[in-house]
């Protein structure tokens, strides 16, 4: 490969890295009015579903777990209202974490 062929797959290469952004809680905020804010409320304060301020503070993979498999921190069954999220990231869910200390805290 050139020199200018070289520069710019390593521009491309970079500007993926940046698609790619380390989770952050505006990211969380994007997932969160799409999927959960019409049940937890705009600020996760609470509504149909509870305020999500304890879960913000969930270790990771107990939060993830509540997300896939529908437990609460304890292993309990959430209700079936509370839907599976099976498509999010761990970034996505990072994200989410970011967003939920940030807006109940
Ligand atoms: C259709 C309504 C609905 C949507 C949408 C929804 N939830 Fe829930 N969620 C609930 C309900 C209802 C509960 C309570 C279930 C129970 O008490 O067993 C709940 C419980 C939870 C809990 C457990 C909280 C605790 O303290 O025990 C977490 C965490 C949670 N939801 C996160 C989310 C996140 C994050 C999203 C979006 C990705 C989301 N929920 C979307 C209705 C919803």
């Amino acid at each position: 490969m050139g020199m200018k062929k070289w520069i710019l797959a390593a521009t491309a290469l970079s500007f993926l890295t940046f698609a790619s952004a380390a989770p952050s809680a505006a990211a969380g905020k994007k997932v969160f009015d799409a999927n959960c804010a019409a049940c937890h409320g705009a600020k996760a304060q609470g509504g149909i579903g509870p305020s999500l301020k304890d879960a913000s503070k969930w270790k990771a993979d107990l939060f993830k777990r509540a997300l896939k498999q529908g437990k609460d921190d304890k292993g309990v069954a959430l209700k079936a209202m509370m839907p599976k999220f099976p498509k999010l990231t761990d970034d996505e869910m990072k994200s989410l974490q970011l967003h939920l200390k940030a807006v109940t805290k």
